[in-house]
């Protein structure tokens, strides 16, 4: 546990802290190729292999040392999923910041292949060998990939109470895949993950969820940065009231709603900003004027809308 950020209780009495970290892939972004060295055939080939080898070690690099800064700098709640690859260097970034791993609450994902191929078993103890861990503090799906995800989920609660896992999630679900987990299966998931942010504030759902004694964790929280809400006219005046940047207003209206926000920067001083929004409070009226911003914009996919093939 760190004593100085807040954590949460889920519904198995598993403490959760109130913030986490989306360090995303390290396959994010492009390769890269030599100019015209393509155009020698095999010998460019190998060559262009052999660039993108060296690029991938130093963006490694860089991606270990950022992350070991977050957790340096506080942050004990890892957003990971196996589809994002490399959960190696999860292990490296933790044993670089000089933690146990009992320290750091870490979260992995069965990918939609995994679910459509039934390997939820092996998926996870792939997860657990690939961490150097025995368990994984939450374990969701992805997606609710159709007339798949109600067999994972309870492919997942067999693991769950084999000691593999410490919580059960699930990852981008409406209320009616949420109401088919209640219905058919046995443990009430302890965390919905999904998109959340002023644009879209996603109240019904977050309101089912607490009713049903489910913590949301909000992803994409930052909005990446949007320009409507970096020019809108109420954060602005909250920012200049309470001398804080944009990201932290809208991570501490997170807080003050019970929602767990997850944002991803490898920017070292903006992981620290991000993480130091515990010196103020927001009034009622102005987490309300917050929630007016929402204009149900969606900037990731929508599980009701999607080719589960081609993401997660
Ligand atoms: N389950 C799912 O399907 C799913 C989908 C999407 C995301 N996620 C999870 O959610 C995490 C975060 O979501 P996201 O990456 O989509 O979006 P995000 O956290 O809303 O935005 C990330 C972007 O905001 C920038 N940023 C971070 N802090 C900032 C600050 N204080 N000021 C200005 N810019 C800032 C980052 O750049 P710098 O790095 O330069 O700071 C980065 O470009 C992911 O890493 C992943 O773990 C899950």
């Amino acid at each position: 546990m760190n004593n100085s950020i807040p954590y949460y209780t889920l519904n198995n009495g598993v403490k959760i802290p109130c913030i986490g970290i989306g360090p995303g892939s390290v396959l994010r972004g492009k390769n890269v190729s030599v100019p015209l060295v393509g155009k020698f055939g095999f010998v460019g080939k190998i060559v262009n292999k052999v660039v993108n080898k060296v690029y991938f070690l130093y963006k490694s690099r860089k991606y270990v040392a950022s992350l070991a800064n977050s957790l340096r700098l506080g942050y004990r709640l890892i957003d990971y999923s196996a589809a994002y690859g490399n959960e190696n260097l999860i292990a490296k970034a933790i044993s670089k910041a000089g933690l146990k791993r009992e320290d750091v609450f870490i979260t992995s994902r069965v990918t939609n292949k995994q679910q459509y191929d039934g390997q939820v078993r092996d998926a996870l103890f792939k997860s657990l060998k690939n961490l150097g861990v025995s368990y994984i503090d939450l374990y969701m799906f992805h997606w609710p990939v159709t007339d798949h995800f109600i067999d994972t989920y309870k492919e997942m609660e067999k693991l769950y109470k084999e000691g593999r896992i410490k919580a059960l999630g699930v990852c981008n679900c409406h209320q009616h895949h949420l109401q088919k987990i209640l219905d058919e299966c046995e443990i009430v998931p302890a965390l919905d993950q999904f998109e959340v942010h002023p644009l879209f504030t996603q109240k019904p759902l977050i309101d089912f969820c607490k009713k049903n004694g489910i913590q949301v964790e909000a992803y994409t929280p930052l909005a990446r940065n949007d320009d409507r809400l970096q020019k809108n006219l109420i954060l602005k005046g909250l920012c200049k009231k309470y001398n804080k940047d944009l990201a932290q207003i809208i991570l501490r209206w997170d807080f003050q709603n019970g929602v767990l926000p997850i944002p991803r920067s490898s920017n070292f001083k903006r992981q620290a900003s991000n993480i130091n929004i515990f010196d103020f409070k927001l009034l009622d009226e102005e987490m309300n004027a917050i929630d007016s911003i929402n204009i149900n914009s969606r900037l990731r996919f929508d599980p009701d809308n999607l080719d589960f093939h081609s993401v997660g």
